[in-house]
């Protein structure tokens, strides 16, 4: 099913990345060339989604402008016959009114960054995507909409049991090729309590139930309105699946993700490989 529209929770402090996101969002980190934000918004158009949310916080008209004109950058680039840097400016701009921008007035957790853009999903499915979870190789969003009918969708990877503390973790049930039915969600549960080692990767399409869940407002871990309580909430009112994306995720909200993240998309890219490569083992 074709999704039309995205939120794109941006309004975290990245207090992880000081002094680097003191005056610039953690989204405008740039992997190679290009910031993370970029990617998910890439990967959400690539799914045929055709409006993008964005939850913004304090500090964060960087991520305005960078979806918008310059039109300073692009006279200078005209005037100086830069075609191919113009082109990647012009290629990455929506059409007119496809983006939009709510404020998160209080970092209040996931679900409540989610719940800002209420006014701007009708009953319809909605994807959010959360840009520090980095996908290399098949976009995830798009996969997850190809299998994707009704309910609620969640993308899912294995991680060690030491890191269950991290993510949302789901209790797995019938499993069919790269879908899973999933029977109980926790956030961020102990190793001891874990239900399994499958957790939730920041790629969801929800349906409209969710949102009346968040509705309420009611706090679960870390003293946050969590996605996860409101996804939780809705098992057994309508159906819930995990999804096995292909690709390779990064944890580009961690420093060791941030750097493998820029290794691995240098790696793939032609005009980069093989310097890298080559320089690469010197480091060892
Ligand atoms: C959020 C969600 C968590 C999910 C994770 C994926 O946590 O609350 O359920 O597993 O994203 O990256 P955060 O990383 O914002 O703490």
């Amino acid at each position: 099913m074709t999704i039309k529209k995205a939120i794109f929770p941006v309004g975290g402090l990245g207090t992880r990345f000081l002094p680097a996101t003191k005056a610039m969002p953690k989204e405008m980190l740039p992997v190679v060339d290009k910031p993370l934000i970029q990617y998910a918004v890439e990967e959400a158009a690539a799914a045929g989604v055709e409006q993008f949310i964005f939850v913004t916080g304090r500090n964060k008209t960087a991520i305005e402008d960078h979806f918008d004109h310059s039109t300073e950058l692009e006279s200078v680039l005209v005037e100086k016959n830069k075609t191919q840097a113009l082109e990647v400016v012009s290629r990455m701009l929506q059409e007119p009114g496809a983006v939009s921008y709510v404020r998160q007035q209080e970092p209040a957790g996931l679900g409540h960054a989610v719940w800002c853009a209420r006014h701007l999903i009708g009953n319809e499915p909605v994807a959010v995507l959360l840009a520090d979870d980095l996908i290399l190789g098949a976009p995830a969003l798009a996969e997850m909409t190809a299998h994707y009918k009704s309910g609620n969708m969640v993308a899912l990877m294995e991680v060690p049991a030491s890191d269950t503390g991290a993510y949302g973790i789901i209790t797995p049930g019938k499993k069919d090729g790269q879908v899973t039915e999933i029977s109980a969600i926790v956030e961020k549960p102990s190793p001891e309590t874990a239900p399994s080692t499958k957790a939730v990767v920041g790629r969801y399409i929800l349906e409209a139930g969710v949102f009346d869940v968040l509705s309420k407002g009611q706090r679960g871990a870390g003293g946050e309105i969590q996605l996860t309580d409101a996804l939780a909430a809705r098992i057994g009112h309508v159906p819930f699946h995990g999804f096995d994306f292909s690709g390779e995720r990064f944890d580009c909200g961690s420093k060791i993700g941030f750097l493998k993240a820029n290794i691995a998309f240098g790696l793939v890219r032609d005009e980069l490989r093989g310097d890298l490569a080559e320089w690469l083992p010197t480091r060892l």
